[in-house]
């Protein structure tokens, strides 16, 4: 169960940063709502079970990874309510830096940690 969930949380991810990256969030913007909120209620459950037995620094990096997924979520609720160009260029750049850390993160102590 807990894998599946993994592989879940990893193909949401996936789909919501190609949304951010080719900009499409807001001609997709359920689909990024969606992703978005499936991220939070799957991330918890990693969040959870992966506790369990958690190796050296992960506490530290996964509750960095939290917040700055939130960031993420945030900032894509904020983009498919639409603003101004200006704005969601400006926010688009600041989700595709933190995107990325939160991508790399989950990644490295999902599969080189252990
Ligand atoms: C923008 C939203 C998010 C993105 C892009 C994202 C991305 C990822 C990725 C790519 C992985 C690795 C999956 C794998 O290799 O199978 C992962 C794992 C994980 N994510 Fe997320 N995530 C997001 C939101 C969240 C949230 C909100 C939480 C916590 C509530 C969370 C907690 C975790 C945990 C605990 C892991 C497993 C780490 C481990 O294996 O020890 N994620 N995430």
């Amino acid at each position: 169960m807990g894998d599946i969930l993994l592989y879940i949380h990893l193909a949401l991810a996936v789909l919501l940063f190609a949304l951010i990256l080719f900009n499409r969030v807001k001609q997709f913007r359920s689909i990024a709502v969606t992703a978005s909120s499936l991220l939070l209620l799957t991330g918890a459950h990693n969040f959870m079970t992966r506790m369990a037995d958690a190796p050296k620094g992960w506490h530290a990096f996964v509750g960095i990874k939290l917040l700055l997924a939130l960031h993420v979520i945030a900032i894509v609720f904020l983009i498919a309510r639409g603003a101004t160009a200006e704005k969601e260029a400006r926010w688009r750049k600041s989700i595709l830096i933190t995107g990325t850390l939160v991508m790399l993160i989950g990644l490295y102590y999902s599969n080189f940690a252990r």
